[in-house]
């Protein structure tokens, strides 16, 4: 029987998951996996916040403890959203795949999320790995074969699979329907189950036509998916995750077919199956083995215990969309493959973005490359910014519900959090060490020390106890407001020790240097502590940190929170540097305008053609025409405008004076290409200030169909200055 272990156990009293890990023996090794994004867009921060920011803090804080861990993921490129994709952006598949991989890994590169190793599905090595798969279920007879009737497109001669048909749900009503899921209301669908239902090739109404797909008999593994996740795992396991899996169970397993009829995908490995493939989510999670292959052939490491032996921990990071895939079809095919099965599947509930669902259609969402273009990218320091939205993320992080992404909360997240509680004590305790120790880590004399010292050692060990539980049990929210708080117990114990009202006294009272010199030995080494503990979430600032103290990365290892001797005395540390900026209310104003700017362009874009471009404004008369007066003039000089993505701020000759214009066209032109260019002006318009710059006109653009602007120009350069009407 387990006892309750006297030094380590939570502020719960639960027992710790580390100490109980430890009597048990720890896994020999960890296999953490981020859900395979499809590569038909960019991500937005809801994917990042679900599956890829919790599994990289987890990952980091397993290396940090020196485990055995490979962190994998890669880029899903199958299923009827790929060629659908293609079909809108006028282009082919294989296009599609190339330009949102690379996209995708870039992203993740950019904020830090640290994979072992980001593979595609479309490698020959998964391929391979899936028709594997698919034939030693085959061989042994554990899948089922029928033939059914199902969508056809006679104009196109295509089956119509999931994304490929379309209509009315059934439940909501809305016609956002398609074959697989309704978009509306997230239920899951069939093909047949939708009203009215067309193709989304050609537009028109399809036909039944028989056809013939292999099957994985779900019902048959019913009673191994109770035991094994409602006994086994009811109490490890997010109640959420349990919840969900418990109804799909107890609303009747239904056999699911593991093929379709399509052009793009893994061909299915049988000779009567001509023109299919396997379907995207039986070899979607096959990905999360051939990714760890890819890893082993590149670092020279077997690939197979990590699926075959039990000493593994493999765990699934994943949006709640995504659960019956990992919970109950795949944990099946890897029972029936002989491999492991995953130890637990935290999967995270939806991030909203200012009081709504996120939503690519509807032009509601933050995408990754928006924020690094925006902020990591505009400044020296972006670092930072990858480590403020790392923070908000995972403090909001949608564990137990879903949760709201808005940017005031972002704002005061960093300027409350990060900046007024750990910035500001890792900055106090480095410039109150310069000031008052000689910018050494002064010693610490035992004998002097009273009941707030040994307090804050502790608080600094309960805090690692605490965190390491939270970490173990996927508690991120509670473990990173841990450390905070820790800092914030820092903040506290400096200003009741006030060791700079000590040294105002210091000439009469020179004992009292060794009480400052107590104090701040106590806040350095908390410093160092805190850089360890914030390591897996804010990687970079811990590095900073590490900088400043002038120490290898290697006192990073987790082993070492808790210890009051990280820093050596007498060693001399660097001038703080601060470890976080700002967030100004300009910033924020800002993002909300290209929020509501993209929702509305994307309202329009759901307008049909006609009725964009013919669409006239209401009728005047000539007086009102006659009242504007345009000009010709030439662009003489032209730059961007700080933190305005659009506007460009341009110097226009109008021949009888020069003037100053905003112009919202940055996003179309490089100021120095329209240098020496004619434009026409609106030139009797009142000024008006925009980031506080005056902009005394209006440039006539023309937009085309693509949404592209061009200038308005007479047919040849003329004088500045010439009337237009
Ligand atoms: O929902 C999605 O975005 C899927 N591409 C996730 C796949 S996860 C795994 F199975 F590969
Ligand atoms: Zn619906």
């Amino acid at each position: 029987m387990l006892k309750k272990c006297p030094k380590s156990f939570d502020t719960f009293g639960y027992f710790c998951t580390y100490e109980k890990k430890q009597m048990n023996n720890l896994p020999k090794r960890y296999l953490v996996t981020s859900a395979l994004p499809y590569a038909n867009g960019l991500k937005h921060i809801g994917h990042l916040a679900g599956a890829y920011i919790p599994a990289d803090i987890y990952s980091r804080y397993l290396r940090a403890q020196k485990r055995d861990v490979v962190f994998v993921c890669g880029s899903d490129e199958h299923g009827t959203a790929i060629p659908i994709q293609a079909m809108k952006e006028g282009t082919t598949a294989q296009a599609i795949i190339d330009k949102y991989h690379q996209a995708m890994k870039e992203d993740f590169a950019d904020l830090q999320i640290s994979f072992d190793v980001y593979h595609r599905t479309s490698d020959p090595l998964h391929h391979e790995t899936s028709r594997e798969f698919f034939s030693y279920l085959h061989e042994r007879g554990e899948l089922e074969t029928k033939e059914t009737e199902q969508y056809y497109d006679e104009a196109s001669s295509t089956f119509l699979a999931d994304r490929f048909i379309k209509g009315t749900c059934p439940h909501c009503k809305s016609n956002r329907a398609f074959g697989d899921q309704c978009e509306s209301c997230g239920t899951a669908l069939s093909p047949d189950e939708l009203i009215d239902p067309v193709s989304t090739i050609s537009g028109n109404k399809p036909v039944k036509k028989k056809t013939t797909h292999w099957y994985l008999p779900l019902a048959k593994h019913e009673t191994f998916l109770r035991e094994w996740i409602l006994d086994q795992h009811k109490d490890d396991w997010r109640p959420s995750v349990v919840g969900q899996c418990k109804s799909w169970i107890d609303g009747g397993l239904q056999s699911r077919a593991v093929t379709r009829d399509l052009n793009w995908g893994v061909q299915v490995p049988l000779e009567d199956a001509a023109g299919k493939v396997l379907y995207v989510w039986f070899d979607a999670p096959i990905g999360y083995i051939s990714a760890t292959k890819q890893w082993a052939i590149d670092n020279d490491k077997d690939w197979k215990p990590y699926w075959y032996e039990n000493d593994t921990q493999l765990v699934h990071f994943i949006g709640k969309d995504n659960i019956v895939f990992h919970c109950i079809i795949f944990p099946v095919m890897l029972k029936l493959h002989g491999n492991i099965l995953p130890t637990n599947v935290p999967a995270n509930e939806f991030l909203n973005l200012e009081g709504d669902k996120m939503s690519t259609s509807r032009n509601w969402k933050l995408e990754m490359r928006d924020f690094i273009n925006d902020f990591v990218k505009k400044e020296n320091g972006g670092d930072q910014c990858v480590d403020m939205l790392r923070y908000y993320l995972t403090q909001i992080a949608p564990e137990s519900k879903d949760s709201e992404f808005t940017w005031k909360g972002f704002q005061d997240a960093v300027n409350s959090e990060l900046v007024s509680i750990f910035g500001n004590y890792v900055n106090r305790a480095f410039v109150l060490m310069h000031k008052l120790c000689g910018g050494k880590v002064p010693r610490f004399v035992e004998e002097i020390a009273d009941e707030k010292d040994h307090q804050l050692v502790r608080d600094i060990a309960n805090a690692r106890t605490k965190i390491e539980a939270s970490l173990e049990q996927y508690r991120f929210r509670e473990a990173l407001f841990d450390v905070i708080d820790l800092a914030r117990k820092g903040n506290k114990y400096m200003q009741e020790k006030e060791p700079w009202i000590l040294a105002k006294t210091l000439a009469e009272n020179p004992a009292q240097q060794q009480k400052i010199d107590n104090c701040m030995h106590h806040c350095l080494q908390l410093a160092a502590n805190l850089a360890v503990l914030i390591n897996p979430f804010l990687p970079s600032t811990a590095k900073k940190m590490c900088s400043m103290m002038k120490v290898v990365d290697k006192m990073l290892d987790w082993e070492n929170a808790g210890s009051m001797k990280l820093l050596s005395v007498g060693y001399s540390l660097r001038e703080p540097q601060l470890l976080f900026r700002k967030i100004e209310d300009e910033e924020i104003a800002c993002q909300m305008d290209k929020l509501r700017a993209g929702a509305i362009a994307a309202v329009d874009e759901t307008k049909p053609a006609e009725e964009k471009v013919h669409a006239l404004k209401e009728e005047i008369v000539y007086d009102d025409f006659g009242k504007i007066d345009l000009r010709t003039g030439i662009i003489t000089a032209a730059q961007k405008v700080p933190k305005a993505d659009k506007l460009l701020q341009l110097e226009v000759d109008l021949g009888f004076e020069k003037r100053t214009i905003l112009s919202g066209i940055a996003m179309h032109f490089q100021p120095e290409d329209i240098v020496g260019k004619q434009v026409v002006v609106v030139a009797n318009l009142a000024p008006r200030k925009m980031r506080g710059i005056d902009s005394n006109g209006m440039i006539l653009m023309a937009e085309d169909a693509s949404g592209k602007l061009h200038f308005v120009q007479p047919e040849h350069t003329i004088a500045a200055g010439a009337k237009v009407s």
